[in-house]
């Protein structure tokens, strides 16, 4: 199944991501059928696609196409002759197996569903399907209009061809599929996002630096490297001519000493009223929405520029 054979995805749970991923699709010219059970949904929908328009790639823009958005709050209805299933309500499992089993019975069985879930295994999702074999991970990263990444894997039960279907369609709307090859707890890169928060909380309870300038420290320095190239790729070009070997033989015993020394602080509910007081200092004049509007205007020049230089 080819992306051009889609031509309609239901999306299921239409808060921040739901609503990104229905920008997304909308924009490549595919017919949205959104579903949630929050009583604004519709208008929040509305307003919230609107908002990600104003940031979407010029390329997209300039394609012209829109597909038509529909609104039903009875799910089952929504996923009526759907071609594609992108899930994004609540992150808790048994919400998802409920879902899942409610999808699964809705639709015609070689129909994708892809769960954005964060965390949460799609083997423990697709338990209570009677066709988990096409119950996928399609797992975004915030806001899914404008980062390429998804990472995608299968339960026990996922058969191999949905995959391969789910990865050729993301790869249509533009996106970049990883695929993990077995399942893990965070998938990749929400772990790795965890290990950076988890030293950024530790250096600010130990007073080493302000909340602005641990985030500073990462913007203005390493962040502007992980645009362009991982951190496996970064630390083989510190290595010199001997690549990553050199770069063991340079910096091994800091690196060791380091991951000993790294923090182990656990998210109790006072550390985490003292990060989001932290937080919220540095931040206090400015609304999370116009934070989060300004984030997708410059994504979407940064975007345009690593696009640019790889055509070079
Ligand atoms: N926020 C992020 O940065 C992020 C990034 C990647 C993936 N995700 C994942 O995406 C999913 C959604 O996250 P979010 O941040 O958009 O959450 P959110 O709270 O903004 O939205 C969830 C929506 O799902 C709706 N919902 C709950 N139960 C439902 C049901 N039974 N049927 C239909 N709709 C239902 C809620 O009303 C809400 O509108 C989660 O699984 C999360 O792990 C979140």
């Amino acid at each position: 199944m080819e992306k051009q054979e889609i031509g309609t995805v239901t999306v299921v749970g239409t808060g921040t991501i739901g609503a990104s991923w229905t920008c997304l699709f909308l924009a490549h010219g595919l017919d949205v059928v959104a579903t949630d059970i929050r009583e604004d949904a519709e208008a929040e929908l509305i307003a919230a696609v609107e908002r990600c328009w104003l940031s979407l790639p010029q390329s997209l823009l300039d394609a012209g196409r829109r597909g038509k958005l529909r609104f039903s709050a009875d799910l089952e209805a929504a996923c009526k002759e759907t071609d594609f299933v992108q899930e994004n309500a609540v992150e808790r499992l048994d919400a998802k197996i409920e879902l899942m089993h409610r999808i699964d019975a809705a639709t015609s069985r070689d129909v994708i569903i892809a769960s954005s879930s964060s965390a949460i295994s799609v083997t423990d999702m697709q338990a209570a399907c009677a066709h988990p074999e096409r119950v996928v991970l399609g797992h975004p990263f915030n806001p899914p209009h404008l980062v390429p990444l998804v990472e995608l894997v299968g339960g026990v039960r996922t058969e191999e061809v949905f995959l391969k279907q789910a990865e050729c369609f993301y790869a249509g709307l533009g996106k970049v599929p990883i695929r993990l090859q077995k399942e893990i707890y965070g998938h990749v890169a929400n772990r790795l996002q965890a290990a950076i928060f988890r030293e950024a909380i530790h250096l600010l309870e130990s007073g080493v630096a302000s909340a602005e300038d641990i985030d500073r420290a990462v913007t203005e320095g390493p962040g502007l490297r992980w645009a362009l190239m991982g951190p496996l790729l970064t630390y083989h070009l510190a290595g010199g001519e001997k690549g990553m070997s050199g770069f063991w033989e340079m910096f091994g015993p800091m690196q060791e000493k380091l991951w000993r020394e790294l923090g182990s602080e656990l998210p109790d509910p006072a550390l985490q009223a003292r990060v989001a007081a932290a937080v919220q200092r540095s931040h206090q004049d400015t609304a999370s929405l116009a934070l989060a509007a300004d984030r997708n205007l410059n994504l979407r020049r940064l975007l345009t520029v690593r696009t640019a230089k790889s055509i070079d």
